[in-house]
């Protein structure tokens, strides 16, 4: 097991345009097992390969956004160099979160319905859709790939009330690491 480091934003690797994946060897198979780890480690519903620094156009979509809590045990969806095949005129504004915005949630309209084109770990294509947390959980994980987040979605106003929010956690999370550092350093070494 490997939890790897989400990078957190205004990481320049979450900006770039991830590159087609053209491998479907053991070192794919292990970045996704570790990136399924990371994923349920964060408590992640999504996960894009951008957020661990890996450039790869690689996902992975936690079953629950599909089917809900019935579906916790059931095998995370893998999806491999994506396209959005289609998306519904109807849209739906609902809220959202991203683990490289820890603890920042926001209101993002997206499409209510998607249908994604994409290849599974072996190589092989299929598609998948979406509806919903699906369809919301599939295109914010395909937008990571693009270098998008989810405050590119919104007015000037919200991700300037994200963005204070995000600061502000870092700062907190900065500090309390400095604080469980000097700790550490007092207490007796025996
Ligand atoms: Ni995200």
């Amino acid at each position: 097991m490997a939890v790897l480091e989400v990078l957190a934003y205004p990481n320049e690797f979450l900006r770039k345009k991830a590159q087609p994946v053209t491998r479907f060897d053991e070192p794919l198979r292990t970045l996704v097992k570790d990136m399924e780890d990371t994923m349920a480690a964060e408590d992640g519903v999504g996960l894009a390969a951008t957020q661990i620094g890996a450039d790869l156009q690689l996902l992975l979509v936690h079953p629950y956004a599909f089917k809900g809590d019935e579906a916790r045990d059931e095998p995370v969806l893998v999806v491999i160099n994506p396209e959005v095949a289609w998306e519904s005129p109807e849209r739906i504004t609902a809220e959202e979160g991203c683990l490289s915005f820890p603890d920042v949630f926001i209101q993002v309209s997206r499409p209510a319905k998607v249908r994604i084109r994409a290849l599974d770990l072996e190589g092989r294509p299929f598609e998948v859709e979406g509806e919903g947390l699906g369809a919301r959980a599939l295109l914010h994980e395909v937008d990571h790939l693009n270098g998008v987040v989810m405050i590119d979605h919104v007015s000037f106003l919200s991700r300037q009330r994200a963005l204070k929010k995000h600061q502000k956690n870092q700062a907190d999370l900065v500090a309390a690491a400095k604080k469980k550092k000097a700790e550490a350093a007092k207490a007796p070494k025996v």
